[in-house]
């Protein structure tokens, strides 16, 4: 017999609600409750074998409603996992505070284990999959014990579309449910499309710290050892260890990233076309001339998506007449329509933010959305019951107990060089609080693509805007991008480390592989006559000999996208030169912005003699696929050093 609800939570947390629902018997004789019929037998029997293996103190199957998710904050709250926030300052919101071991991605323990290590390819670790099976069989044996399992069903992309697909996550964190809540179309709603029998995404993930009878829990279970590990041939993931961020919830980079990449790769061999995975934003843009144009934006972790995704452009430009709004701020899925446009949807729902930098001026939608109904992991807390980060202000409050829990002031600051918050401090929202929200987020359809934006963090070299003369050049170009690693992260300033679409960390395959892909959709496409989105790379991040940035960024980043916009619509100039075209000082609008020829002459030149040792050093990176390198992209590479020769 099974225990009654109450029964349930009064083992694991005294102070908690009983979730809503029926009690189920199963043979395993844990205390399981669903609050809705099941009727997948197939995703039944696979939550039966995990629980049998991890062996949780209870089964609780997610709906995702709100009444959820406040009981869980409450069983939180109580568990000391989280501090409700001022209600007069910060309505329904939260701060945790992981361990101060567990607070970003784990890339060195990420893991995509195909069958051949060389569909891995060098931007993977790989471990053969029996091994790996073998590792996990280990760790996952009682991981759960004293804790209870939640099934989180989970849509990625709007439900109900045919460009989204289904994940279920069985994890022991309640952290992770609420915020799976938020970060994805998650509870009944997304069970439902997976009928009696259909495919769908299996995640599990443990935080790796079984509770023995009647032992006290900590704050923020985690484990020292940590796996983050895909199996790309049957699509699974398998996570032990790590309460945080892209290592537990699960949807975002290891779903929505790694297996879809290779899902999107796999579909090409029965359709010709296949789709894409991508680490982009997508914006809605309407112009002054009345026209509404989509754009997804590629950039490195860290490098400002959320606040281009987010852009209010320059009152001076067109007195106001551009308006951008957001469809999605992190990531974007791709396919062909039957006219052969790339549509793009959003796959998450909500925004996973770093908070540090975050402020009214830098990011004011941003801040709007974050009034209320969010979750702070890592932030400092004032004394008056509400959140602060590195940026929010030009004034630190004058006390706050930081990340750690600890006494934090500006002069302790300054004498110790401690964060208040830790750099990599996030904010969880869900979309639909951003005044900026696109009206076609969550369209089914998703939305046209008219072009694509490449950009990485370099000081010099690479220009503001290049445009693309072709899609091989586009992908060459990004498959080149790359960043200046900064003392603070490595110890080594200004090492250019290649992120090729930005991808690096979040292709699930052969990186070579990926290239082909999208050479090989541009080709399909452009043989069935359709028309490519245009390619632009940029770099916001250019600075002067006193190493100070030149270029505004952030709202001023919208002068940028007009002439994008313009190009694509053939009407504005721009200087063709040996890697593409760039606008020259006039093609640029600076209404509202005083920005000198001298200013532009540092960021918008090409360099002959630092792209010919750019390009050499693409050569160097390249070595790292030979043998499954697309000949088109030392093709376009010879052909740009021969441009660069004739410039010279
Ligand atoms: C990232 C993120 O690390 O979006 O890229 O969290
Ligand atoms: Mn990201």
């Amino acid at each position: 017999m099974n225990s009654p609800a109450a029964g349930i939570t009064a083992g694991i947390h005294s102070a908690a609600a009983a979730p809503k629902g029926q009690a189920v018997a199963n043979a395993l004789g844990i205390p399981e409750h669903r609050p809705y019929t099941v009727v997948h037998a197939g995703l039944v029997d696979w939550v039966y074998s995990v629980a049998a293996k991890t062996r949780p103190a209870a089964i609780v199957w997610c709906d995702g409603s709100a009444e959820e998710s406040e009981r869980l904050f409450g069983q939180m709250e109580a568990a000391g996992t989280l501090r409700r926030l001022n209600p007069a300052k910060r309505p329904n919101s939260f701060l945790a505070l992981s361990d101060p071991s567990d607070v970003a991605r784990v890339e060195d323990r990420t893991y995509v284990c195909s069958q051949n290590q060389a569909d891995a390819g060098p931007n993977n670790n790989w471990i053969d999959p029996s091994e790996m099976r073998g590792t996990l069989s280990g760790l996952f044996e009682g991981a759960m014990q004293g804790r209870t399992m939640y099934v989180i069903p989970f849509s990625m992309g709007p439900i109900g579309s045919s460009l989204s697909e289904i994940g279920v996550e069985l994890s022991d964190s309640p952290y992770v449910v609420v915020n799976m809540r938020l970060m994805t179309r998650m509870g009944s709603a997304a069970l439902a499309q997976l009928g009696s029998d259909k495919p769908f995404v299996p995640c599990v993930h443990t935080v790796g710290a079984p509770l023995a009878a009647g032992a006290a829990d900590v704050a923020w279970p985690c484990n020292p050892t940590k796996y983050i590990v895909h199996f790309p041939e049957t699509r699974e993931i398998w996570s032990y260890g790590s309460g945080y961020g892209g290592n537990a919830l699960l949807g975002k980079k290891c779903f929505a990233l790694r297996i879809a990449s290779t899902m999107g790769r796999a579909q090409a061999k029965a359709d010709g076309l296949g789709w894409l995975a991508e680490h982009m934003l997508i914006l809605g843009v309407e112009a002054p001339w009345g026209k509404k144009y989509h754009v997804a934006a590629a950039f490195p972790s860290a490098c400002g998506k959320t606040n281009f995704a987010m852009l209010i452009p320059p009152q001076g430009l067109d007195n106001g007449g551009w308006k951008i709004t957001t469809i999605g701020d992190d990531i974007a899925w791709i396919r062909p329509d039957a006219q052969g446009r790339l549509r793009a949807i959003n796959p998450e729902a909500g925004y996973f933010g770093v908070a540090p930098g975050t402020s009214a001026k830098t990011n004011p939608n941003c801040m709007d959305s974050l009034h209320s109904n969010v979750i702070f992991t890592n932030v400092a807390l004032t004394p008056d019951g509400d959140v602060w980060w590195e940026g929010m202000s030009d004034t630190a409050p004058a006390e706050c107990t930081d990340w750690q829990g600890q006494r934090w002031t500006p002069e302790i600051a300054k004498e110790t060089g401690r964060k208040a918050a830790h750099p990599n401090a996030r904010f969880t929202v869900s979309a639909t609080q951003n005044p900026a929200l696109d009206s076609a987020w969550d369209d089914p359809a998703g939305v046209p693509i008219d072009a694509f934006v490449f950009g990485g963090r370099r000081s010099s070299v690479v220009p503001l805007v290049t445009e693309a003369r072709d899609w091989a050049e586009g992908v060459y170009l990004a498959a080149t991008m790359g960043s200046e690693t900064t003392a603070a992260a490595t110890g080594q300033q200004g090492v250019v480390r290649r992120d090729p679409f930005a991808m690096l960390p979040f292709c699930g395959y052969n990186m070579a592989d990926y290239f082909q892909h999208w050479l090989s959709l541009g080709a399909g496409l452009r043989a069935r006559g359709a028309q490519l989105p245009g390619i632009y790379c940029v770099n916001w991040f250019g600075k002067d000999a006193d190493g100070k940035f030149v270029w505004p960024g952030f709202g001023d980043n919208a002068r940028v996208l007009k002439w994008i916009l313009q190009r694509l619509e053939g009407e504005v100039g721009g200087q063709e030169h040996a890697l593409g075209v760039s606008p020259r000082y006039e093609d640029l609008d600076w209404k509202g912005l005083e920005f000198s020829r001298e200013k532009f002459s540092l960021i918008g030149a090409v360099s002959n003699e630092a792209w010919a040792s750019e390009l050499s050093d693409h050569e160097g990176f390249f070595a790292r696929f030979e043998g499954r390198l697309p000949a088109d992209l030392p093709a376009v590479r010879a052909r740009l050093q021969a441009g660069l020769k004739k410039a010279a």
